[in-house]
């Protein structure tokens, strides 16, 4: 899991998210992500949308992507007005060989999914640590609080052991962009993302959960400044 205070440069997040703002193209429209590695992807875009004049719309996915899109000059607009994505970039927490992610450790998965499903492209940009053989980190899960209790009781048994996520700096749970909880669910080794995933999205309360089927392409950044791209 990513640390979520990280405030030094990591040259890897920086390879990928640098790279992966050299996919977007003139006239898109581009989903941005939420977290350390992709705000270097915006960051980026805002550079080139200043030096380069690349002209592009963004969609953010969460307060913290608008803030920095916004300090670094990106011109924004809304799924309402702009439904069709060309590319979206974000984070991941982990992903495994068949390209399916776990997202959501700044618990802002569900407008993550939104967006990625918007877009065309899904490009995932990472560090080489999160890349895994079988999938095993925790799955955030969004949940509306009413729905808390069925939900963790549900999770058990489906074998996971949740966990709520607590807030750092404020006493009780973390409370999303859209007013919900978290619950991280640990499921050991996940042999089967995708029945997972369809039996926690069956669970009333749920929102949305943190896996992600949808990625056409993950960067993965080096220390010495170079990518490796995996396609699906
Ligand atoms: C936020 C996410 C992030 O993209 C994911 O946690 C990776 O973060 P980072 O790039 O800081 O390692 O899913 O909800």
């Amino acid at each position: 899991m990513t640390d979520r205070n990280q405030t030094k440069e990591s040259p890897e997040k920086k390879a990928a998210g640098i790279y992966a703002a050299s996919l977007v193209k003139n006239g898109d429209a581009v989903g941005l992500g939420t977290g350390s590695t992709v705000a270097y992807t915006i960051r980026e875009l805002g550079r080139r949308v200043r030096e380069e004049n690349l002209q592009i719309k963004g969609v953010v996915t969460s307060y913290q992507s608008e803030a920095i899109a916004i300090e670094a000059g990106v011109p924004l607009t809304s799924l309402a007005e702009t439904p069709k994505l060309d590319i979206a970039i974000d984070g991941a927490d982990q992903f495994d060989k068949n390209l399916i992610a776990i997202k959501g450790g700044g618990g802002a998965h569900t407008r993550e999914k939104i967006v990625s499903m918007s877009a065309s492209r899904f490009v995932i940009v990472s560090d080489p640590g999160k890349k895994a053989d079988v999938l095993s980190a925790a799955v955030p899960i969004e949940v509306m609080p009413f729905g808390k209790e069925l939900v963790m009781d549900s999770l058990k048994k489906l074998g996971g052991t949740p966990a709520l996520r607590a807030a750092v700096k404020k006493d009780g749970p973390v409370i999303t962009d859209n007013g919900n909880f978290v619950i991280d669910c640990n499921f050991g080794e996940i042999k089967n993302p995708k029945e997972l995933a369809k039996e926690i999205s069956q669970i009333p309360g749920v929102v949305e959960h943190g896996i992600f089927m949808n990625v056409t392409e993950t960067v993965i950044g080096k220390a010495d400044g170079s990518v490796e791209v995996i396609q699906k």
